[in-house]
């Protein structure tokens, strides 16, 4: 049902322009680009550590572009209609990059160096490793856009960041995965042991920082 309105979505005319078709796979083709260059970026600042400090501050990164089915989904949740005006507007996660680090000073240092670049435009900054959500998720999202050079223009790009460590990440897959099992209606009994592992590693995170300026300390001496 939802695949076959995002087929219809298709259909919907955009504007005046009346290239609905084109429009819609020429807007994937701009977020997947915007996407891809925000992987680019990402790389080459890891690159550069290693070079610079024989250390890579990203242990992988992972990008997906929003399949219609859950952008029409998202649309519907907001209560608008599937048109790709309302899509560009108002879904900030067609473009998603996951970035996973090893120390939470790291996702810090990445989320400062991106938002740090003269042609990206923060959006939006989300802190949930400083004010976890209830659930216990910890993650830091940032909302920026990214310039994409078309033959004839340039088209500023949002594309949302989630950056954290590799324990807040294996938590929030287990939490997703828990989530998907109950349809969203987790037992009260799972949802207090999830906040209690959330709590678990932070406290891990912390011993992992320590423990590394620890020996970095040592190593220099
Ligand atoms: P969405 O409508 O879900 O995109 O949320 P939002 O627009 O309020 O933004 P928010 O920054 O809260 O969440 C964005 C994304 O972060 C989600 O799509 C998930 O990928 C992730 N996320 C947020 N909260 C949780 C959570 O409690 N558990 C897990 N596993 N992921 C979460
Ligand atoms: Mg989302």
């Amino acid at each position: 049902m939802i695949l076959a309105e995002a087929r219809g979505y298709k259909g919907l005319q955009m504007d005046e322009n009346n290239a609905s078709v084109e429009s819609w796979e020429e807007v994937i083709l701009i977020y997947n680009s915007a996407m891809k260059e925000m992987v680019t970026r990402l790389e080459i600042l890891n690159n550069e550590f290693q070079h610079t400090h024989s250390y890579n501050p990203i242990e992988h990164l992972k990008s997906r572009i929003k399949t219609p089915e859950s952008i029409v989904k998202k649309l519907r949740r907001h209560g608008y209609e599937s048109s790709i005006e309302n899509m560009v507007n108002h879904v900030k996660d067609i473009a998603g990059v996951r970035v996973i680090c090893s120390f939470t000073s790291d996702v810090y240092e990445i989320a400062q160096m991106i938002m740090n670049q003269s042609d990206i435009e923060v959006i939006s900054v989300k802190d949930y490793i400083k004010n976890p959500k209830p659930s216990g998720y910890m993650s830091y999202h940032i909302i920026a856009s990214v310039p994409v050079y078309l033959s004839d223009r340039k088209l500023d790009t949002k594309v949302e960041i989630q950056i954290r460590t590799v324990a807040m990440d294996f938590w929030a897959s287990l939490e997703h995965k828990i989530n998907y099992k109950f349809d969203g209606n987790v037992p009260e009994e799972i949802r207090t042991q999830l906040v209690d592992c959330a709590a678990r590693i932070r406290d891990l995170d912390d011993r992992m920082l320590h423990l590394n300026e620890e020996v970095q300390q040592a190593n220099s001496q």
